[in-house]
């Protein structure tokens, strides 16, 4: 049978299970579905919450609830900290509620090291299971009805791709679209490719009919989601390249926005570059990762391109697409980092002029080959490095974001404003965020927005 048929039987299992707890409780079992890290997770969440709503269970915010998952993140240590943190809580909630079942999933769960922490020491943890096996869900949630204790199915690898369960998304008006999975460039601070395995591509055919039905749906816009979107498509039987993927994203009727994440800049090519450019759609933003700008770290840490390389590559995008915004993420405190390395990347930012830069201290991940290098930066000398690159890196970004001033153009109105109901919240084709005034009608809607004032990272505007 084929899986997706065979977890469609558990959902139905799963269904019957729900039922008769619900007639027991006297109401509906509550569900809630926690988040930790990256765009591939929210996706993978949508997954999840698909599963639940399928096999009955209503969906709440609040963690005291029948059934809850975290769904992790393991990229950097304070991510696992806070999923210890909170499990702690999770058992309170779980004393006053029998009922309740605990589930943990995602990257956090790939590494052997957790699995053995929260076997001793959180053994009131009903279900754990990790990225390669999240298509059945359905399976599993039927298996930890019927199981005594911990319920624990990890997987060290797979090459399927399972497609067509039910998904519940966050948002009506857009969905990311996973186009690939797992990364094979072992940056070696990084343990992304040990928790989410080697590359495999979706089929473009495949992707094509999933953002059409979105299309159908409502949805305006879509971001590809993908380690490594730039080398997408390479080990398919008939290999494709990402931008010749995107050309045919955008021939989708109903699709206005096409975003993706996240780009190396080692595989960007001219190709996609003039294909952003000639294109409509694609969204004028690019998160460009540069780690580090100094070029012997970047040596070390296994980027495969140089300072300059980066530098000549930014200056080509910005030439070509000058209305682009450029992002990037950046890494502080690497093994034998020095004064002179930080400066190097202070320099990178300054010729770059980042829209934004998410910058993150180094974190030391067990099994990756920068763990045993022996030079780890202290504590003391990473935070100061680390305070003086953020404050170039907002003064910049600053800087960028004052350029749009006065500025109208369109955004994708998202939701009310979280702090005053009588204001939307929208994002720019640069991923900026703009807040004006107008009603919860107007959400989904594209619509023309005078940028009328800059407040640091965001705008208030007008509507025209
Ligand atoms: N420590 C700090 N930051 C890291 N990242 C990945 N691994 C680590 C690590 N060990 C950052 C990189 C990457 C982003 C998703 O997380 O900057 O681009
Ligand atoms: Fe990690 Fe490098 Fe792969 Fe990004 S490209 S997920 S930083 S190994």
């Amino acid at each position: 049978m084929e899986e997706a048929q065979l977890q469609y039987e558990y959902i139905e299992k799963a269904k019957k299970i729900v039922r008769e707890k619900a007639e027991e409780k006297g109401s509906k079992l509550t569900c809630c579905v926690v988040t930790f890290g990256c765009q591939m997770n929210a996706r993978d969440s949508e997954k999840l919450s698909g599963i639940l709503n399928a096999a009955g269970f209503e969906e709440t915010e609040d963690e005291n609830a029948d059934l809850v998952i975290y769904n992790t993140c393991t990229v950097r240590d304070n991510a696992n900290q806070r999923v210890y943190g909170r499990l702690g809580v999770l058992n309170g909630y779980k004393r006053r509620n029998p009922r309740m079942k605990i589930c943990l999933c995602g990257c956090m769960m790939q590494e052997p090291s957790v699995i053995e922490k929260i076997k001793k020491s959180y053994s009131f943890v009903d279900l754990i299971f990790g990225t390669h096996n999240i298509f059945k869900f359905a399976e599993l949630l039927v298996e930890m009805y019927e199981a005594d204790g911990m319920l624990i199915d990890i997987w060290k690898d797979t090459d399927q791709i399972v497609e067509k369960l039910p998904v519940q998304r966050k948002y009506p008006f857009k969905s990311g679209i996973n186009i690939m999975f797992g990364c094979n460039n072992f940056c070696c601070y990084c343990i992304v490719p040990y928790v989410r395995g080697r590359e495999r591509s979706r089929e473009p055919l495949e992707i094509l009919s999933e953002i059409r039905a979105l299309a159908a749906e409502g949805v305006v816009e879509i971001m590809l989601l993908g380690q490594n979107v730039n080398s997408y498509g390479k080990n398919l039987k008939n290999p494709v390249s990402f931008a010749e993927l995107l050309r045919q994203v955008e021939q989708i009727d109903g699709i206005e926005r096409i975003r993706f994440m996240t780009s190396h800049p080692k595989d960007l090519s001219d190709e996609l570059i003039l294909v952003m450019k000639n294109s409509k759609k694609i969204c004028r933003h690019l998160h460009l990762p540069l780690q580090s700008g100094s070029t012997r770290i970047l040596k070390e840490m296994n980027r495969r391109y140089t300072k300059e390389q980066y530098l000549l590559l930014a200056e080509k995008i910005r030439r070509e697409i000058p209305d682009i915004s450029i992002t990037t993420d950046i890494i502080v405190g690497f093994p034998g980092e020095t004064y002179e390395d930080v400066l190097e990347t202070i320099d990178v930012i300054r010729k770059v002029q980042y829209d934004n830069a998410f910058t993150f201290q180094y974190s030391k991940r067990t099994g990756t080959p920068a763990a045993a290098m022996e030079n780890q930066v202290d504590k003391e000398t990473v935070t100061k490095h680390f305070d003086e690159v953020l404050s170039v890196v907002q003064h910049t970004a600053k800087e960028r974001a004052k350029l749009l001033e006065g500025l109208t153009m369109d955004a994708l109105v998202e939701e009310i404003n979280e702090h005053d109901e009588s204001l939307v919240t929208g994002r720019l084709s640069n991923n900026m965020i703009v807040h004006f005034k107008g009603t919860k009608e107007l959400i989904g809607k594209i619509v023309p927005v005078f940028l009328k004032e800059c407040r640091g990272f965001y705008y208030f505007g007008e509507m025209l």
